[in-house]
């Protein structure tokens, strides 16, 4: 199989992609540079996003110390919350508010850098917290003029928020995640130091990099850019514009490093070529999936961390339940990749062979399910839960999961077919448990 001929050039279709990339400042030791990265961007006073974790870290109070090193004022927030609501936004964007800061850093994983890129949002526009919120659910309205400079520094190996312009949060009156889309929302710099991966909890490791490697392979396998009519005006082209050249070439790379490292980095925690690797895929992932979009493993993933009710992985802060980001998502991978595969079987089919698959024999018609496979062998070799019933789903919750899912049209629009609530209630079904 191949995939030489993804992008069919169609007359009136898109014929242009962009590649919209955050500055990013990739290595060892790094973070050492954040406060002369800060006061280049004009930053005399800083809003410190973090959460109580990160903030014992010695690595944490370094990068403090670069910041008033260079005669920075940081101010620390420290309450951030692990898989943020449209509550701990708002609060988050009051601090913003009442404390006249002139730039932002955000230390920590995802949650915390989306908590950064809402708070930026929020106390420097004016408007309703769901005017920016992505329609249908919230109003969508663009965000109108530049926020202050945001200088992210992921602590995570997984989400690629440093490389995003998306601030993902559970919306707790639909019991599901939503999020706010803006190529405003891009932080200004991505601080990246591999050195935080070494002290990582293995379930954190785990559900991070899955994350990335779901980033990766629905960047990989969304729909072709030139399957969009050609916007009239440039502000009609979506930030999740669909596979291009670009994103596959950061995706393809993700995913090969991640394949060969993800085991190891999980189940060693002093194996710092295998962690290190990681963030280096973690950030090609996430320049890739900001340039292309993700799909239905990400769209089914948000009513799953919106309702989980009792489980409490290992590793992670506080006392509520919680089915972390990543890990929500590749409990749904497998039974997603078998349903989307038919729409690019030669991805899927790549895809597989990056992370490590025996993918010689492989016909069209089985690529979805050695795909699938790899994922299921790769989650048991790292002790992911198996499935959505490995984090307490039963069937009785497939209708109102499927339900909630098909709310997400921003991501189901760029999946490689099509996708209806039906599908989704047999999607959840064959996502209950794999082995
Ligand atoms: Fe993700």
């Amino acid at each position: 199989m191949n995939c030489c001929h993804y992008y069919q050039f169609i007359p009136g279709n898109e014929q242009v992609f962009s590649a919209d990339v955050t500055r990013i400042r990739y290595g060892c030791g790094v973070l050492k540079e954040l406060g002369q990265e800060a006061r280049a961007l004009g930053i005399k006073r800083a809003a410190v996003y973090t959460d109580s974790r990160i903030r014992s870290l010695p690595l944490f109070d370094e990068a403090v110390a670069a910041l008033r090193a260079e005669g920075i004022e940081a101010v620390i927030y420290d309450e951030v919350r692990v898989e943020p609501t449209d509550v701990s936004f708002k609060e988050a964007a009051r601090f913003a508010k009442s404390g006249a800061f002139d730039g932002f850093i955000s230390i920590g994983g995802g949650s915390v850098i989306d908590t950064a890129k809402a708070a930026n949002l929020y106390s420097s526009c004016e408007g309703d917290f769901m005017d920016y919120v992505n329609a249908p659910i919230g109003r969508g309205l663009v965000v109108s003029g530049p926020l202050r400079p945001h200088l992210a520094c992921p602590t995570t190996a997984g989400t690629g928020s440093e490389s995003t312009g998306i601030a993902v949060f559970d919306l707790l009156e639909m019991k599901s995640k939503t999020g706010i889309s803006s190529r405003a929302l891009l932080p200004d710099r991505g601080i990246v130091d591999p050195r935080w991966t070494e002290s990582l909890p293995a379930t954190v490791m785990a559900a991070t990099g899955f994350d990335a490697i779901s980033h990766a392979l629905e960047a990989l396998t969304a729909k072709p850019f030139t399957s969009r009519p050609s916007p009239e005006n440039i502000s009609g082209r979506p930030m999740p514009q669909g596979a291009n050249p670009f994103s596959d070439t950061l995706c393809r790379e993700s995913l090969r490093q991640a394949g060969k490292y993800l085991v190891r980095a999980v189940n060693d925690r002093a194996d710092h070529e295998a962690r290190h690797a990681m963030m280096y895929a973690a950030t090609l992932a996430g320049v890739g999936f900001g340039n292309a979009g993700c799909h239905l493993p990400h769209a089914m993933s948000y009513p799953v961390s919106g309702r989980v009710e009792h489980y409490r992985p290992e590793g992670y802060p506080g006392v509520e339940p919680i089915c972390p980001h990543g890990m929500s998502v590749i409990v749904n991978a497998p039974a997603a990749y078998r349903f989307t595969a038919p729409g690019c079987p030669e991805r899927h089919a790549e895809g597989a062979e990056l992370l490590g698959a025996d993918t010689h024999d492989t016909v069209a018609a089985e690529a979805g399910a050695v795909l699938a496979g790899h994922i299921e062998e790769m989650m048991q070799a790292t002790g992911v839960p198996n499935g959505i019933g490995g984090v307490g789903f039963t069937e009785e919750a497939v209708d109102g999961l499927a339900e909630a899912a098909s709310a997400q049209q921003r991501l189901l629009l760029v999946a490689p077919v099509s996708v209806d609530q039906a599908d989704l209630r047999n999607l959840y079904r064959n996502a209950l448990s794999y082995w």
